[in-house]
């Protein structure tokens, strides 16, 4: 098969002067490209890299491959990854992960969330903050945390995002709003444990791959932010339990949250849904990746499934057969 991959690295991208460090931390490394490239070629396929925007539309147009592996995260708004699989749709192009309408809705971590909840999924209550003026009327109780509406890799989820009161939660939220152009959405702070569940298939065929908690070292649970910077260094700042070290019935309600979740925004092939949970220990949605990271070694689809010995060319492949099984679902039906 002729598979294109098409990933936006960060090297392609220069940050506006003055812009927040982190600014292009959801991009993709020459590394991880080469890891996906490697293991295509391993399973007998012809490999091209497409890239992403303009590139990326030129090449689909002049020589289209049977299919895109998609790792873009595409630029500018909330329905940034959409691009690349809602370009594929218009020529007909197969493309692997979630279609355009779940990767944007996805994206959009209020929209979601409203999704999710209307199928019975416990979510922190939250408001969508567009200035620090708007939190006159604000009404939740503290402590609070604001994040960007529509970003990933903890982009804009600093150290510091955790409020104690409106004065912090007014400088959080101005540091969002002007550092990544868009409306903070503030939500109740969830003080319990962290987990993120990771998922393949689509609608009733969806089933959990592995399941890991996020587990601080040092920091207390209760004031655990799993930030920029504890990602950037997180074989100091965390560890990593795969399966949780819970209960069965804590890990059996915190998988079945997830692919409820997962199927509410029919996601498909691959997905990784981040849970936490209150004081109260009921675990809440927090949100999806239905685009989740797959730096070798580091980021948290492949430390998890590493750790029940998928490695990272086996995740790849993993991928790829779901997406020719849904593709072959979909021929078998026409
Ligand atoms: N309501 C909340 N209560 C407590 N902690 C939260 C809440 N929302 C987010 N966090 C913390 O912030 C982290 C990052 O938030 P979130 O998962 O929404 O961001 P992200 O950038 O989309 O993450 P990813 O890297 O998974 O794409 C979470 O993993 C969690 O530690
Ligand atoms: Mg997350």
């Amino acid at each position: 098969m002729d598979i294109g991959i098409a990933f936006d690295l960060k090297s392609d991208f220069v940050a506006p002067a003055g812009a927040p460090d982190d600014a292009l931390e959801e991009y993709d490394s020459e590394r991880t490209v080469a890891a996906i490239e490697v293991a295509l070629l391993r399973r007998g396929h012809r490999v091209r890299r497409m890239g992403g925007g303009k590139r990326f539309l030129a090449l689909l147009l002049s020589e289209p491959p049977d299919l895109v592996f998609n790792l873009a995260e595409g630029r500018g708004s909330r329905s940034r990854e959409a691009h690349v699989p809602a370009a594929c749709e218009m020529v007909g192009v197969a493309c692997t992960h979630s279609d355009p309408a779940t990767l944007a809705l996805a994206l959009d971590k209020a929209l979601a969330k409203r999704v999710v909840a209307a199928a019975g999924v416990a979510v922190a209550r939250d408001r969508v903050v567009r200035s620090a003026a708007d939190l006159a009327a604000f009404d939740l109780p503290f402590p609070c945390i604001a994040k960007p509406m529509f970003e990933g890799s903890s982009m804009g989820v600093r150290a510091s995002s955790k409020s104690r009161d409106v004065a912090e939660l007014a400088r959080e939220v101005e540091r969002v709003v002007v550092g990544y152009s868009q409306p903070a959405l503030v939500e109740e702070f969830l003080t319990g444990p962290e987990f993120t569940v990771a998922i393949l298939g689509e609608g009733d065929g969806a089933r959990v791959l592995a399941s890991m908690e996020i587990f601080p070292k040092g920091d207390a649970t209760a004031d655990f932010v799993y930030s920029v910077e504890v990602k950037r260094i997180w074989d100091e700042r965390v560890e990593y339990h795969v399966p949780p070290r819970r209960p069965p019935a804590v890990i059996a309600a915190v998988e079945q949250l997830a692919l409820v979740a997962y199927r509410a925004l029919q996601c498909r092939d691959v997905g990784r849904v981040d849970v936490r949970m209150g004081g109260d220990q009921v675990p809440r949605f927090i949100e999806l990746n239905p685009l989740p990271g797959i730096n070798p070694g580091w980021s948290d689809l492949c430390v998890m499934t590493e750790r029940i010995g998928i490695d990272h060319d086996a995740l790849v492949g993993t991928i790829l057969d779901e997406t020719l099984r849904r593709l072959g679902r979909r021929l078998g039906r026409r």
